[in-house]
């Protein structure tokens, strides 16, 4: 059955992710935090065959998705199945293969689109799961200095208020600080097309 679901911005911006990743991205496995429909996953699998993909997501449809564009893209010999992760019920449930073979992880708008507390537990256990030298990839809109960078990001987040008053576009520096508590270094902030930003956070140690 084809249970693929189309998130329209994933087609825009892969291109754009997979420069970063391309960047830091050596060998072993990434675990991918909120994958949705699967179209970067799948898209990275294929880009960077070296590596593991590993996808994950708390909805069962979005996992469906992913299962569908593993098969779609005739990926399953190379691909793991997406695995049920919520970045709140810590520890994280994964495959003791990926966690042997983690080299990063990577978590794509996701955490504007659920409370801060994911935030938290995001940075939290992946300073659990990730060792000196390793990095935890995000990308989505941010505010800079608490203030937006743009009207329409101003408007995206008035929009994601309504849906959810937990949910917002968060503060670089208040989303850098729970990284440095968990060990993480910001390494760099790379402004992105349509107002986003991928920031990379080096697992260091203090
Ligand atoms: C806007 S979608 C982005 C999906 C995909 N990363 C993309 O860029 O198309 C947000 C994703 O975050 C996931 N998500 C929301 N809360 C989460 C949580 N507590 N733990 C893990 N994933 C979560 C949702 O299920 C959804 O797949």
């Amino acid at each position: 059955m084809d249970n693929r679901l189309f998130f329209p911005a994933t087609q825009r911006n892969k291109n754009y992710i997979g420069d970063v990743l391309s960047r830091i991205i050596k060998k072993g496995a990434i675990l991918e935090i909120g994958s949705g429909s699967g179209e970067h996953g799948v898209a990275f699998q294929k880009r960077f065959p070296e590596i593991i993909w590993q996808t994950s997501d708390p909805e069962i449809l979005n996992r469906k998705s992913i299962s569908s564009w593993i098969n779609y893209e005739e990926l399953n010999k190379k691909m793991p199945k997406p695995i049920l992760l919520d970045v709140e019920k810590i520890p994280w449930n994964l495959p003791m293969e990926i966690v042997n073979s983690l080299q990063g992880i990577v978590s794509i708008n996701m955490i504007h689109v659920a409370q801060w507390s994911s935030t938290i537990a995001l940075f939290r256990e992946s300073g659990n799961l990730l060792s000196e030298g390793q990095f935890l990839i995000l990308y989505g809109p941010f505010k800079i200095g608490n203030k937006h960078i743009s009207h329409s990001n101003y408007v995206f987040d008035d929009y994601l208020k309504m849906q959810n008053d937990l949910w917002g576009i968060r503060n670089i520096e208040a989303v850098s600080f729970e990284g440095k508590k968990n060990g993480f270094f910001q390494e760099e902030i790379i402004r992105m097309p349509a107002n986003n930003f991928s920031i990379i956070y080096r697992k260091v140690s203090y």
